[in-house]
């Protein structure tokens, strides 16, 4: 999507379709103004609460050939999460009209996080999974060009429409690659997409195979994949910042699990289908990477991929494996369903001890963290108060919801095992804050945060702004992460 920044006045704005945002708390507006049009507001045809449009032909006194009211709701409760929802909502409503050129006039008022919400929320409405669909939704037209008109334009205005659409557009990339099925995204499959991605953006790109990691000693990853024909990876995506701003080294962790099928411990068939996006946590971070590479924050960022396949096959580990991890610990596999944690084991250690100074992981660990928070929050947990403080600032400034979760010491009771150091599942109760503390054991004591993405990086029904399936979360809060990332921290 294309985005232009022009002052023109709202009755010379000559687009196919003008977009303007309307409040239900202002006095009706001949003008569109903002407030909704006597004569619609009398009809109750239109009341301007959020996510609800109107469209008016030929609209007298203006230019363009269309006007799309854009319900905001209060005026006063106006955020930029109900901005990024609204160019969600314009977005949809657009491409359901096969408009694929725009304009949408801002009042006074808008600041840069204003615009930023709403150019990313443009991207995110327009996207559409249906790579696989021969007939496309609205004959495959999607809005390409997008004026964004403001009363002046400052360098802050333009800066926040290059972020938001280098921002927007990676989320998308993760979505498009989360949505891939597990017979054409396989380990190495996603290996190739990080490599041809590095390369697009000037990225270094490593992938260390089965024989590296065997020789490395990732057992506890090697023995998830083991179940599987298709050879695990770990892929390793480097970020070099020509100017760094102190030593501070920043590793993001992804769970890459291509499908989930529980392995032994198979899954129900119901819903199984959905286990394809159990590499979200990595696509995610693959599209951070995919976005720091154009904006180019100040310090050096590692993505780490951890890649397998938990499937049931001849080989596959057995329920009471006991397995050695890369850090050193045993762990007893009592299920092999909670493999995201035994990769992700190997993985963290390894980015440890590559010299990252700062984790944050993002798995979709546990089916517990959404009967926890429902599926509007992430979980976080963390074993640095203040580094879990700086996380969670970026995701509310970045518009995504994540939501701390406790994690004391007597927790880590649920995870003894008889037989070995660990067990890899804690029972019943508080499973996001056992698979939490799991992980806890193996990042060798360095500032870490654990974003559990199970309970919002799928959307089970079209929204409004947004078309079911895969959200991209939480790429907008790690890219917001590490590009503000000014000073060395102490
Ligand atoms: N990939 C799943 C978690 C998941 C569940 C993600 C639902 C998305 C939606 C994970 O590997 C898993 O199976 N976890 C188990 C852990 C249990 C065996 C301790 C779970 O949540 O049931
Ligand atoms: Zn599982
Ligand atoms: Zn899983």
């Amino acid at each position: 999507m294309e985005f232009t920044l022009t002052t023109r006045p709202l009755p010379e704005i000559d687009a196919p379709a003008l977009a303007i945002l309307a409040f239900s708390s202002l006095p009706p507006s001949p003008d569109f103004a903002g407030g909704v049009p006597k004569e619609m507001s009398d009809s109750g045809e239109f009341t301007a609460k959020p996510n609800e449009t109107a469209l008016i032909h030929l609209p007298q006194g203006l230019k363009a050939r269309r006007l799309l009211l854009a319900g905001c709701g209060e005026q006063e409760k106006f955020t930029p999460a109900v901005m990024r929802q609204t160019g969600g909502v314009i977005a949809r409503a657009l491409q359901a009209r096969s408009i694929q050129q725009a304009a949408v006039r801002l009042e006074d008022g808008v600041d840069a996080a204003m615009l930023r919400a709403l150019v990313e929320g443009l991207i995110t409405g327009g996207f559409e999974p249906d790579l696989y669909k021969t007939e496309k939704k609205n004959g495959g037209k999607l809005l390409e060009r997008v004026e964004l008109s403001v009363p002046a334009i400052t360098p802050e205005l333009e800066a926040a429409v290059e972020t938001a659409r280098i921002t927007g557009e990676a989320q998308n990339w993760t979505r498009a690659l989360v949505n891939e099925p597990g017979n054409v995204l396989t380990p190495r499959a996603l290996a190739e997409r990080a490599r041809s991605m590095a390369e697009e953006c000037g990225l270094a790109c490593e992938i260390l195979d089965e024989p590296r990691m065997r020789q490395l000693g990732f057992n506890t990853l090697l023995g998830v994949a083991q179940g599987s024909a298709e050879p695990p990876v770990l892929i390793v995506v480097r970020y070099t910042p020509a100017q760094p701003a102190s030593q501070d080294h920043l590793a993001l962790v992804g769970k890459g699990v291509t499908f989930d099928t529980g392995g032994i411990s198979i899954k129900p068939s119901d819903g199984m289908e959905k286990m394809k996006y159990d590499m979200a946590g990595a696509a995610a971070v693959l599209g951070a990477m995919r976005a720091l590479a154009r904006l180019r924050p100040p310090v050096a960022v590692t993505a780490f991929a951890p890649c397998v396949e938990n499937m049931p096959g001849p080989k596959a580990q057995r329920p009471g494996d006991i397995v050695k991890t890369f850090q050193g610990k045993t762990v007893e596999v009592l299920n092999t369903d909670a493999e995201g944690r035994l990769i992700l084991a190997d993985a963290l250690t390894w980015a440890a001890r590559e010299g990252c100074t700062h984790l944050v992981d993002a798995a979709t660990l546990t089916g517990a963290i959404a009967v926890a928070l429902g599926n509007l929050y992430a979980g976080a947990f963390s074993n640095d108060a203040a580094w879990q403080q700086r996380l969670l600032g970026a995701a509310a400034r970045a518009g995504e919801r994540i939501w701390p979760l406790p994690m004391d010491a007597e927790y880590r009771e649920l995870l003894k095992s008889p037989f070995a150091d660990l067990a890899n599942i804690g029972g019943r109760w508080g499973g996001s804050i056992s698979a939490a503390k799991f992980l806890e054991e193996f990042v060798e004591g360095k500032p870490w945060v654990h974003l559990d993405i199970a309970s919002v990086a799928w959307l089970e029904e079209n929204k409004p702004w947004m078309a079911k399936g895969p959200t991209g979360f939480p790429v907008r809060a790690l890219v917001e992460l590490a590009l503000d990332w000014q000073q060395p921290s102490a």
